[in-house]
């Protein structure tokens, strides 16, 4: 499977998936999730490295597909972010710019985050009408506390990278041009572990996992809902024709 938009790069045991829709801010359409999706079921691969191409890691999910977008059960955003909580291998994220949406709540699942000092993470999902989805609602109270997955999930502010850091969402922030390498090398480490050990061990750090995919459900539902509402669709035409929005 291919598409343009997203380069799957194989280095071995390691899995690249690069975004690469520089002219969108890698904003990430359905074709772009079917692939990524497709990808990581390969069996051939351990480790799965996220990466992108230019000034943004992540614009997140197309906001002209989401006006489209019926459900976010069938659609292939959903397969992804179930393709990423069901995950048996580790992930690696590299990180440079904003992580938005989806790219911000992808690296909740990710084992090791590399970034930049450009790098930020923003989940403006109220802020488009929506509601808070790959079990970030979730996840993110549990990793940073409830204060500041408040001021992410429902004030929508942009963490930048040395808050990130202090508060457990990235391993470490080192010089943009050392990024890639440094991220590349720690999936190979992980490549060469012994690899029934390196997975039990994981999924013993995921305990909980069954409460997770039942969060997953209950955002699915809740963010249905808020796609077919008026907040959302004014969000997104607003978005589009480059105003502010007006809620009533
Ligand atoms: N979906 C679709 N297109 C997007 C996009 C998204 N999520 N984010 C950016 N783009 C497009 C813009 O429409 C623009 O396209 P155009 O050149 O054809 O007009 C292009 O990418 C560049 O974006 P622009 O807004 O002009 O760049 P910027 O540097 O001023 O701002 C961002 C960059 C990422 C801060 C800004 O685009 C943004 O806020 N995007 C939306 C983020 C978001 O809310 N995502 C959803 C999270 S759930």
């Amino acid at each position: 499977v291919q598409a343009r938009d997203v380069q799957v790069i194989e280095h071995g045991a390691v899995l690249e998936l690069r975004l690469d829709r520089v002219d969108k801010k890698n904003a990430i359409t359905g074709a772009m999730y079917r692939t990524m999706t497709a990808a990581m079921a390969r069996p051939e691969h351990r480790v799965v490295l996220f990466s992108a191409a230019g000034d943004t890691f992540t614009a997140g999910n197309d906001i002209k597909d989401f006006l489209s977008m019926k459900d976010l059960v069938d659609a292939p955003a959903a397969q992804f972010i179930r393709a990423l909580a069901q995950s048996t291998r580790p992930m690696v994220a590299a990180v440079s710019g904003p992580a938005i949406g989806i790219g911000g709540t992808l690296l909740l699942h990710c084992d090791l985050v590399y970034a930049a000092p450009s790098a930020t993470i923003a989940m403006p999902f109220v802020d488009l009408g929506l509601v808070p989805e790959a079990g970030s609602s979730l996840l993110l109270p549990a990793r940073v506390g409830y204060a500041r997955a408040s001021a992410m999930l429902l004030l929508g502010e942009v963490m930048g990278a040395q808050d990130a850091l202090q508060c457990g969402l990235l391993n470490a922030i080192m010089p943009a041009d050392e990024l890639a390498a440094h991220a590349m090398q720690a999936a190979q480490r992980l490549a060469r572990k012994p690899r029934a050990a390196l997975m039990a061990s994981r999924a013993l750090m995921r305990q909980g996992q069954a409460a997770l995919l039942a969060q997953m459900d209950a955002e699915q539902a809740a963010f249905t809902t808020a796609l077919g509402g008026a907040e959302a669709r004014e969000a997104f035409t607003a978005f589009l024709e480059r105003r502010v929005p007006q809620f009533t």
